[in-house]
C-alpha cells in the first residue's frame, strides 16, 4: 500500500501540470490502401543490382540476409539513407503521433529508477530512436521531475545504425551542441549535450555501450552503483532481420530469396531443398505452426539486455506489434503509408515483421523477470493516459491543437487502430521485485516492492484535481 502511494505520487506530480504542448502530426499509422504503389525510384535499382550480383555469386540468400542488406547496408540501406518517418515518409509511429506517449514512458523510467532505490547514476538507452521524438519527450519529463531526480547523474545513450537519422536526433536533442567523433577506435560515433544539459552519445550497436556505465561520464563519481540502465525500444525489434521457415513433407525448409529465371531484374521466394544451419538451429522441436519466422538478432539483443540488467540493474521496455508465438507469415513492406511488395524495388520501402514475444521471453531465460506482452491500450491506460489528456486539454485553448491531441489519443488507444495491435513487454531485474531488507538486526517491516507501472492497474489517483 505504501509502495502504491509512492508510485501514485510520481504520477500525480507529473499529471498535475501541463508542461509544453508539442505539435505532432496525425495520419493513419501503417495503413493499408488499395491505390497503386508509387513508381519505383533510382535507389531501388542500385540495391537490386547489389542483391542480384550477390545471388549470382553465391546462390539464393536467406530472408534475414535480404532484410539486413535492404535495411542497413552501409551504402544504400533503406534506414541508412532515409528519414522515413512521418506524414511525408513511409509510416508513422506512436511517439510521432502524440507527445503523451513519450511522456508516459518517461514516467515509467522514473518509476523504475525509484523502485531500484534511486541509484546515483542513471543511463537512459534507446534502441533505434528514429527522429528522436520519444527520447525528447522522455527527457522533458525528466526535466519536469528534476526535483525527484536531483543529485542523480543522468546520461543518454542512443543506438542508431543510420547516420542520417542520428543527425535528425542530434538536432532535435542538442540543437547544434554535438559533434561527430573523429576517434576511429571509439565506439561512440557522435556525442553532444542535450538542451537540458545531459551528456548524450551515439553507438552503432548495443554491445558498444560500455558495461557498467560510460567511463566518459562516471569518472567524476565514486559511488558504487554504476551501470543502472533503462532500455527503451520502440518499433526496433520489428526492423531486425528474420529467417523464414516452411514445413514440408520432407520436414522444415528455409525460405530464401532468388532471381526469377529469365527475368534478371525480378526476385522471388524459393524453398531450399535441404535443411540449412538456420533451419536446424532456430526451430523448436514442438513447433506446431507450418510457417515460422525467427529473429535471431532480436534474440541476441534480448540476451545482451538481460545480462546487463541482471548484472548492473535496470529494466527494458519494448513496444512493438507482435504476437506470442502464434502468427505465421507477417513479413511485409511499407512505402508512402501503403503496403508494398517486399521483393519489389528493394531499398525504397520499409521491411518489417511482427515480433514474436514468446521467442524474446525464451531468449531472456531466467536472468530477468519478464512482464507482458500486454496491449498498448492497457499499458497506457494503466499509466494514466486519460488523466494526462485531460490535463493537456484543460491548458490548451487552441482548437486545432485540442483536436490533434484527441485524435492522437484515439489513434494510440483505440482497439481498432494501434490500441490492440501494439504490445508492451518489459524485462526487470529480479532484485527489483524482491523485498528490500532494511535495518540489519532491527525488526523493521520492509515495504513491498513498488508495483510495476503500466503492467499493474493502479486505480484512481488520490487527490487529483
Ligand atoms: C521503425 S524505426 C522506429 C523509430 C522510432 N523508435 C519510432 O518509433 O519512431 C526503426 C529505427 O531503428 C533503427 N534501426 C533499424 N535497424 C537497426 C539496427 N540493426 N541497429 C540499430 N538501429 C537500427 C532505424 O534506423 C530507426 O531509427
Amino acid at each position: 500500500m505504501q509502495a502504491l502511494k509512492k508510485l501514485q505520487c510520481v504520477l500525480r506530480s507529473f499529471t498535475g501540470g501541463p508542461g509544453l504542448i508539442v505539435a505532432r502530426c496525425c495520419v493513419p499509422e501503417r495503413s493499408v490502401s488499395s491505390s497503386p504503389p508509387p513508381q519505383d525510384v533510382a535507389p531501388g535499382h542500385s540495391m537490386l543490382r547489389h542483391l542480384t550480383s550477390k545471388i549470382k555469386a553465391t546462390g539464393p540468400i536467406s530472408v534475414a540476409e535480404y532484410m539486413r542488406e535492404v535495411l542497413t547496408n552501409p551504402v544504400s540501406g533503406y534506414y541508412v539513407r532515409n528519414d522515413m518517418l512521418g506524414i511525408d515518409g513511409d509510416f508513422i509511429t506512436s511517439p510521432e503521433i502524440s507527445q503523451i506517449f513519450g511522456e508516459l514512458l518517461g514516467i515509467w523510467c522514473v518509476s523504475e529508477w525509484m523502485a531500484a532505490g534511486k541509484p546515483k547514476q542513471f543511463q537512459l538507452v534507446e534502441l533505434g530512436p528514429g527522429r528522436g521524438s520519444l527520447v525528447t519527450d522522455v527527457l522533458r519529463v525528466f526535466d519536469q521531475l528534476r526535483a525527484v531526480l536531483s543529485g542523480t547523474s543522468v546520461s543518454v545513450h542512443l543506438v542508431e545504425v543510420s547516420p542520417k537519422l542520428s543527425q535528425v536526433q542530434a538536432h532535435s536533442l542538442t540543437g547544434e551542441q554535438n559533434q561527430v567523433s573523429r576517434d576511429e577506435s571509439s565506439p561512440v560515433y557522435r556525442q553532444g549535450t542535450t538542451t537540458s544539459g545531459l551528456p548524450v552519445c551515439w553507438y552503432h550497436r548495443v554491445e558498444d555501450i560500455p558495461e557498467g556505465g560510460n567511463s566518459l561520464f562516471i569518472l567524476s563519481f565514486s559511488h558504487s552503483d554504476p551501470g543502472f540502465s533503462i532500455f527503451l525500444a520502440h518499433e526496433f525489434f520489428d526492423a531486425l532481420p528474420i529467417h523464414k521457415f516452411q514445413w514440408t513433407a520432407q520436414g522444415w525448409r528455409e525460405v530464401m530469396v532468388d532471381i526469377v529465371p529469365d527475368e534478371p531484374d525480378k526476385l522471388r521466394f524459393v524453398l531450399v531443398p535441404a535443411p540449412t544451419l538456420a533451419s536446424s538451429m532456430l526451430l523448436q522441436d514442438n513447433e506446431k505452426r507450418e510457417h515460422v519466422e525467427v529473429c535471431p538478432e532480436g534474440g541476441v539483443t534480448i540476451q545482451r539486455l538481460s545480462s546487463r540488467i541482471a548484472e548492473y540493474g535496470g529494466a527494458a521496455l519494448i513496444t512493438d506489434y507482435g504476437h506470442d508465438g502464434t502468427k505465421t507469415d507477417t513479413f511485409r513492406g511499407f512505402r508512402g503509408h501503403k503496403l508494398h511488395d517486399v521483393l519489389n524495388a528493394p531499398g525504397t520501402a520499409d521491411l518489417t515483421a511482427d515480433v514474436d514475444f514468446s521467442y524474446l521471453r525464451r531468449m531472456a531465460g531466467d536472468k530477468v523477470a519478464c512482464f507482458g506482452p500486454i496491449t498498448q491500450r492497457q499499458f497506457l491506460q494503466n499509466m494514466g493516459i486519460d488523466v494526462r489528456l485531460q490535463v493537456l486539454l484543460r491548458s490548451c485553448p487552441d482548437a486545432p491543437t485540442r483536436a490533434q491531441l484527441i485524435q492522437g489519443f484515439d489513434m494510440l488507444t483505440n482497439p481498432k487502430k494501434m490500441g490492440e495491435r501494439f504490445k508492451f513487454f518489459a524485462l526487470l531485474a529480479h532484485s527489483r521485485l524482491s523485498q528490500p531488507v532494511e535495518g540489519q538486526g532491527t525488526v523493521k517491516k520492509a515495504p513491498g516492492p513498488l508495483p510495476v507501472a503500466g503492467f499493474t492497474e493502479l486505480g484512481p489517483l488520490e487527490g487529483r484535481s
